[in-house]
């Protein structure tokens, strides 16, 4: 028998800009929380493209909408993905895949994290339908074009694109 992967007692990072996370990101990592013990959603600092909020506030919004569940954290990284994923010592990166569009994109990224680091797995969670459409780019868009987004994230993220 080959390499056996037991999914349940270890540990998982959730990557992404999270500019600013939405219910399809929340849906993910409630996802994860139920499958590992410990989930690290981990916000890149600079991402390639330029982002709404800084990275403390995008911590910040994360953390309120995270406070029910006791297994996972919220962190930061720079640089690549797969260093990160070894100073943390998680074996297995959570990706949410919403639709087929998101397929190339994921499919690319996680066979160069494999080709870098062939011991780290990348595992992808399907999300609820309802959220299927859903990104941060169109959030911010309907927001300011004042927009109603109250049904797409969180309240404490609905209060902050108020705000821009
Ligand atoms: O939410 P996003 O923008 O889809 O997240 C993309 C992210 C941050 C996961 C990805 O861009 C990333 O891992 N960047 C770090 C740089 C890296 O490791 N690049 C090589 C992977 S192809």
């Amino acid at each position: 028998m080959g390499k056996r992967y037991l999914i349940f007692m270890k540990k998982a990072i959730y990557p992404g800009s999270f500019d600013p996370v939405t219910n399809g990101h929340l849906d993910i990592i409630s996802r994860a929380a139920q499958l590992f013990d410990e989930v690290i959603v981990a916000v890149i600092r600079n991402p390639d493209k330029k982002t709404k909020f800084s990275l403390s506030k995008r911590k910040k919004m994360l953390k309120n909408c995270l406070l029910g569940l006791p297994n996972v954290k919220v962190n930061n990284f720079d640089g690549l993905l797969i260093d990160y994923a070894r100073l943390r010592e998680a074996k297995i990166i959570i990706r949410g895949l919403r639709a087929v569009s998101d397929f190339d994109y994921e499919f690319q990224m996680a066979l160069t994290n494999r080709k870098m680091a062939p011991e780290i797995e990348t595992i992808f969670l399907m999300t609820d339908y309802r959220y299927s459409y859903l990104s941060s780019s169109f959030v911010k868009q309907i927001a300011r074009l004042g927009g109603d987004v109250s049904a797409l994230v969180p309240g404490a993220v609905v209060k902050e694109l108020r705000r821009i």
